[in-house]
């Protein structure tokens, strides 16, 4: 029976049903007319809730309502991640409309950074915050130890590197060097350092903390090295270094 398509496209027409709904019947018809077949776009998991251990944070004055309405944030970039993966799958692209003042694949693509970065830097937040804080402990401490002579440098450059950021602090591991730095994120994507593993992010947006602290973010920093789960960050050096 002549199909029209081969085997192996109907095969791809097959794999590609389960994007149909994100698809105008319109746009497909159009694509399968021209006998075209995209890639499913790999979406991101949509946070659910704040893990259990990180309303422990109540003990240092960082709230459970601070928590649940940062959850809105994160799930925000988890979800515009997914919606700019999903638009860019069905962008018919074609080198003639790209364009750097302003273009579809521009616009999708440089927001996709602010996007996905903003998941992940939550990601790490909430991942490592919940813990028993106080002076890091594991191979991270090692690598503290030789990048700043002690904690209490470290944490002192950490706290001053939050409050000169304006959305972040980063201590990440850089691969190139083999050692720890603490970083400023002036925004979700800013700015990046290649061939780096960030294993420690703080928040220092204003919704991470206002709701406890009004405008003293020093006091929310030191209220947050009271409550790193060193192990979390241990578990992502480990993670980063296999
Ligand atoms: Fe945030």
């Amino acid at each position: 029976m002549d199909h029209g398509l081969t085997r192996r496209e109907l095969i791809a027409c097959g794999l590609a049903a389960g994007m149909l709904s994100s698809l105008s019947s319109g746009a497909w018809a159009a694509r399968r007319a021209r006998n075209e077949t995209t890639m499913e776009p790999k979406l991101v998991t949509v946070p659910q809730a704040i893990p259990e251990k990180v309303y422990t944070t109540e003990r240092v004055g960082i709230s459970r309502q601070t928590h649940d309405e940062h959850l809105k944030l994160w799930q925000g970039y988890a979800n515009k991640t997914n919606e700019i993966r999903k638009a860019l799958a069905e962008l018919e692209v074609d080198p003639a409309k790209a364009n750097q003042i302003y273009s579809a694949i521009r616009a999708l693509k440089v927001d996709l950074t602010f996007a996905y970065e903003g998941y992940i830097n939550h990601n790490v937040y909430f991942d490592t915050i919940g813990g028993q804080g106080g002076p890091a402990t594991g191979a991270i401490a090692d690598l503290i130890q030789e990048a700043y002579g002690s904690f209490e440098k470290w944490a002192a450059d950490f706290k001053a590197t939050g409050i000169a950021g304006r959305g972040w602090a980063f201590l990440a591991y850089d691969h190139e060097e083999q050692r720890v730095f603490n970083y400023i994120g002036d925004a979700q994507n800013t700015f990046p350092i290649w061939n780096h593993t960030v294993v420690l992010a703080l928040d220092v947006y204003e919704h991470a903390y206002y709701l406890d602290f009004q405008t003293a973010r020093a006091k929310y920093i030191d209220a947050y090295l009271q409550v790193i789960d060193w192990d979390a960050v241990n578990a992502r050096l480990k993670a980063a270094l296999r």
